[in-house]
């Protein structure tokens, strides 16, 4: 087996505002089964290659384990990325100047605009998640809807704010309908520090020059 498997992280978010800590427990132990899932198949994968050749007979189960193996690691770095931009005490507005806010001001006209295009995204139908990336080209944020884990997801761009919308994230709290007030939960408990840690520094200076230009 090459490379060392994942670990779950842990993270200390009892007390939201809206999200229930039922909830979180529950979401922490499906986390923990995308690492799991993702050691696994990586494991079975690597017992292909042993002998030094995939043969024909092996294609099949290969290529199934190697489809699978997206779904399995975006849904533990998603969760990751989530869980990660989340803290009690969290919410109100990106600072007033901060990169994020003159990122967000650069690339949709205001932070409002932005905050609208972001929570529409995660009213969106369907399985998955609601995500601002950056371009760590030149700084623009832009909002995706990423079906399942792994569809939508933009190659090489830095998810800078993420949001499960799956119903297990809200279903003990809302009723599958309420996705809106578990939308609001969502912002009120947003951890923009960690958000701002997230954004490509170099980025931000363009970001910056953008706004003022
Ligand atoms: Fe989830």
């Amino acid at each position: 087996m090459n490379g060392h498997p994942y670990r779950a992280k842990t993270f200390d978010l009892s007390g939201l505002r809206g999200i229930s800590d039922r909830t979180l427990e529950m979401h922490f132990k499906l986390y923990e089964g995308y690492v799991d899932q993702t050691n696994m198949l990586t494991e079975r994968i690597a017992g292909f290659l042993e002998d030094g050749r995939v043969d024909r007979e092996e294609m099949p189960a290969y290529s199934e384990l190697t489809r699978r193996l997206g779904f399995e690691y975006n849904g533990m770095v998603l969760h990751e990325y989530y869980f990660g931009n989340l803290r009690r005490g969290g919410g109100g507005e990106p600072g007033r100047g901060s990169g994020f806010a003159r990122a967000a001001e650069a690339s949709f006209g205001t932070v409002e605009r932005w905050r609208l295009d972001f929570a529409s995204v995660g009213t969106m139908r369907g399985v998955g998640w609601a995500i601002c990336f950056q371009d760590p080209q030149n700084g623009r944020l832009s909002n995706h809807w990423v079906t399942l884990h792994e569809v939508g997801n933009v190659a090489g761009f830095r998810p800078v704010l993420v949001m499960d919308v799956w119903e297990h994230a809200f279903l003990l709290d809302y009723e599958p309908a309420e996705r809106p007030r578990y939308i609001e939960a969502f912002f009120a408990n947003v951890d923009w520090r960690a958000v701002e840690g997230r954004l490509v520094a170099e980025a931000q200076a363009e970001a910056r020059a953008a706004a003022h230009a």
